[in-house]
């Protein structure tokens, strides 16, 4: 196990080639058997449908060492069917549950030394993705496909590790109604890519997206859903059609309710309630939960601490953290062990 020579503690989100990934192949209408490859290059036609029209998906999980050093991923049945409900809504083969759960076991298990040990803050980070590889030049679907997971080492998302961030409300739109938002596309990401770099040179962490249609609701950010805390303690996230259905909120939705006997509400929220909650984190694989310390909208600013995570969203950190690394028991059927 991590035999590799790394500075686990200081890596940041990056991208590390690793040893080995799972590639499969779609053709004349069924995949092929895939395999395990040490290729981590691509080649494909100048106009295959992904190059062409951005027809590829895409999901995200992570692997850990335990405290007792197994390794384990966290619910990988939720990002297969997340990953089919894309593939679904682009038009794209879908990729069966039971075999995208044993290609994330071949890959974790391929790359077992790339796997950070406990302790180190850090996770091996799955990729899967999928996306269309035959010429297409009129605009339709593809018939063939690829679907690959690498993996790939990480620390925090964020800069900073958990130093809370400050975000803005955007005047950019990330979904509109009947759109993608709620699946994982590519194209959400690349056309957040000017909402985020507009972002950052204005000094903000993030975007949080309000509702496109009526700009009255929040929505979420471009990597992460959004959790509040209001001053009885209730943790409350927005209900939306347009946002991604975060497996990590999900989960933390169950954890507070189930296990830590917190009130939680999945509603609605205004733009205009966001200075009477008091804490708030972003919350995501990539993101686990980063504490928000500062929300600008248009020049007003929502303060709930820059210092430190607030005890609410703490309380949930450290149950999430302890379930992902085997310090807490884990509700049924989350944890594969590898
Ligand atoms: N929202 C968006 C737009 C994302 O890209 C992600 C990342 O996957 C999330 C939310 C968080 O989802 P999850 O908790 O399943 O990683
Ligand atoms: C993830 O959390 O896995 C994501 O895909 C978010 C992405 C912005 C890195």
């Amino acid at each position: 196990m991590c035999a590799k020579n790394i500075d686990w503690s200081n890596l940041g989100f990056g991208y590390m080639k690793t040893d080995w990934r799972y590639v499969a192949n779609y053709k004349d209408g069924k995949w092929d058997e895939g395999t395990l490859s040490e290729d981590g290059t691509i080649t494909m036609s100048e106009c295959a449908g992904v190059l062409q029209y951005a027809q590829t998906c895409f999901e995200g999980l992570k692997a850990y060492t335990t405290k007792d050093g197994k390794i384990v991923c966290f619910r990988p049945d939720l990002n297969a069917q997340r990953m089919i409900d894309s593939c679904e809504r682009l038009k794209m083969p879908t990729f069966p549950e039971e075999r995208f759960i044993e290609a994330v076991r071949k890959v974790v298990d391929a790359n077992r030394e790339w796997v950070p040990p406990y302790g180190s803050g850090a996770s091996l980070y799955l990729r899967p993705f999928m996306f269309g590889i035959n010429s297409v030049i009129g605009v339709k679907p593809a018939t063939e496909y690829q679907f690959r997971i690498f993996a790939t080492p990480v620390g925090p998302y964020f800069k900073g590790g958990v130093k809370p961030l400050t975000v803005r409300i955007s005047d950019f739109d990330r979904a509109a109604p009947h759109g993608t938002g709620h699946v994982k596309a590519g194209l959400n990401y690349a056309m957040s890519l000017y909402a985020i770099v507009d972002a950052h040179e204005q000094g903000f962490d993030e975007n949080i997206y309000p509702d496109s249609a009526t700009r009255t609701y929040i929505e979420e950010t471009g990597g992460a859903n959004i959790i509040f805390v209001t001053k009885d303690g209730t943790v409350v996230t927005p209900k939306s059609d347009t946002i991604l259905p975060s497996i990590t909120r999900r989960s933390l939705m169950y954890v507070a309710e189930h296990i830590l006997g917190m009130k939680v509400e999945e509603r609605k929220v205004r733009v205009d309630e966001l200075s009477d909650f008091v804490e708030c984190g972003l919350c995501g694989t990539a993101a686990v939960i980063s504490p928000v310390g500062k929300i600008v909208d248009h020049g007003k600013e929502i303060v709930y601490g820059m210092d430190d995570m607030g005890p609410v969203t703490k309380k949930l950190y450290d149950a999430l953290r302890g379930i992902q690394l085997g310090t807490m028991e884990a509700p049924e059927g989350w944890i594969l062990e590898i």
